[in-house]
């Protein structure tokens, strides 16, 4: 009783203004806790639809999945081999190894290891030794491979997509499939590895604007059409931005998302500042001694270096078909522009080789059996098209997105990766990241180049995830 009379003693010697304030300041209150529940729930974005080729969209949708076969005829082997023979070289400068891009005596014996010695035939069934597939969705053939486990007793299936980038293919993964479809551990996945519309096998779009948004989409129909509801996916490169997507647009879908390559970063001063003092107290802002050694000399690895090997994407985002034209038409040019950046962005130093240092990390046989997919379907120009269509039509929603990503996240920095991103910036965009590893080696092409690193990175990561799961 003593407690009640106290509060109406209090209360009516507050004043009416003085109980609006406190009324005011409650909602207010509430108010807030209110924005930042909803802050804390992820931002729901569009899913969106599309058609991609010329005309109006048919009523009916066709959703069959065929099998499809990578098949080759004896025309294309004799056309490739006029046209490499034709080829019209000139001589690089001295001494110029790779600093000028591709060292022509190389490239000479390149071509005639292509010529003389490379077997299509045989890479066609190392090609086919997979299941592939192809399926039409928002208008176009979407072209994947579909690789079921091997199951032991005990062991969860989990679906994961793998996402290839520019200038790869679905083929940089065939290393990395076996070591994920067959593990002694507690699952083993199911892996789908489609082709990027416009990128090998896939068809590419009859009309502007198909963007990384798009193929988003329409991978996570590919996936829908398959039954699968909840999955783990993949990607570096465009195949990165493309993943992240994915976990934008669809969150509900994505159990976890790995990357090699992270689009994330500071905001404007933000970023100055924490740059300028990273170096000398990388404490203050949050950097570790692995990002410090990676990430400076910053002007000599974040500006010179990008400014040297970007020269390409400036070309795709602006006249993509002017240079296309060229490469569509000369089988050794098109290997030349393309296995240019297999060898410095596995390491700038490859620069300084003669040969590149291609054949450190890769054969011949897979870099060229990545050249004769472009080569065969003429997918240059659709694929450098694509630069176009994400830099171009609205570089902030793809290229600068800073939309958090609240999608469990793993990502596996390796060492000569273009450009590194530090933890704090990583994990600034990606509000669930699980797990960070500092690679101990490889380059930008992490599947093609060290499968078995990143294979088992994505596992300890999907361990992570499924163990908090079951919790
Ligand atoms: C590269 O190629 C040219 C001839 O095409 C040659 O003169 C040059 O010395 C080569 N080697 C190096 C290391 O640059
Ligand atoms: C980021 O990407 C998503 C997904 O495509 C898009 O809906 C969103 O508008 C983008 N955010 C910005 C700031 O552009």
């Amino acid at each position: 009783m003593q407690a009640v009379e106290n509060i109406q003693k209090v209360l009516s010697e507050l004043d009416p203004c003085k109980l609006k304030v406190l009324a005011l300041s409650s909602v207010g209150v509430g108010g807030l806790l209110c924005y930042l529940a909803w802050r804390r729930q992820p931002k729901k974005i569009p899913f969106g639809d599309g058609w991609w080729r010329v005309g109006e969209k048919p009523f009916a949708e066709d959703r069959t999945i065929r099998p499809f076969v990578v098949e080759t005829s004896e025309d294309v082997i004799q056309d490739l081999y006029e046209r490499i023979d034709r080829m019209r070289y000139t001589d690089s400068l001295e001494d110029a190894r790779f600093h000028y891009g591709f060292n022509s005596t190389h490239l000479k014996k390149v071509a005639s290891y292509w010529r003389h010695e490379f077997d299509w035939g045989k890479q066609v069934k190392v090609l086919n030794k997979y299941p592939h597939f192809k399926t039409n969705i928002e208008g176009l053939d979407v072209h994947f491979i579909h690789v079921k486990p091997v199951q032991r007793a005990g062991q969860k299936v989990l679906p994961l997509m793998l996402v290839h980038g520019w200038p790869g293919s679905f083929f940089e993964f065939y290393k990395i499939i076996p070591m994920l479809t067959k593990t002694d551990g507690d699952f083993v996945f199911e892996v789908i590895c489609p082709s990027i519309p416009g990128y090998g096998y896939s068809e590419a779009s009859q009309v502007q604007g198909f963007t990384a948004i798009a193929a988003a989409r329409i991978f996570h129909k590919l996936m829908d059409r398959l039954e699968f509801t909840d999955y783990y996916i993949q990607g570096g490169d465009w195949g990165a931005f493309i993943t992240t997507i994915m976990a934008l647009i669809k969150p509900e879908c994505v159990r976890g998302l790995h990357l090699n390559m992270v689009n994330a970063r500071a905001g404007g001063v933000k970023a100055v500042i924490s740059l300028l003092l990273g170096r000398y107290f990388p404490f203050l802002v949050g950097f570790t001694r692995e990002d410090v050694c990676r990430m400076y000399p910053f002007m000599q690895k974040n500006v010179y270096e990008l400014l040297r090997e970007s020269g390409y994407m400036h070309i795709q985002a602006t006249k993509p078909d002017t240079a296309g034209c060229g490469l569509n038409d000369s089988p050794v040019g098109l290997a030349a522009y393309i296995l240019e950046k297999f060898s410095s962005w596995t390491d700038f130093k490859n620069r300084n080789l003669e040969d590149g240092g291609l054949e450190r990390k890769y054969s011949l046989d897979d870099l060229l059996t990545n050249i004769m997919i472009y080569w065969t379907t003429g997918s240059i120009i659709p694929s450098m098209r694509f630069y176009k269509e994400n830099m171009g039509y609205d570089f902030q929603k793809i290229m600068t997105n800073t939309t958090k990503v609240s999608v469990p996240t793993g990502f596996a920095a390796f060492p000569h990766e273009l450009m590194h991103c530090p933890w704090v910036w990583a994990s600034s965009r990606f509000r669930d990241l699980r797990s960070f590893t500092y690679m101990p080696r490889g380059g930008h092409f992490a599947a093609f180049e060290e499968p078995e690193l990143l294979a088992q990175d994505v596992q300890q990561f999907v361990k992570k995830v499924e163990s908090r799961r079951s919790k």
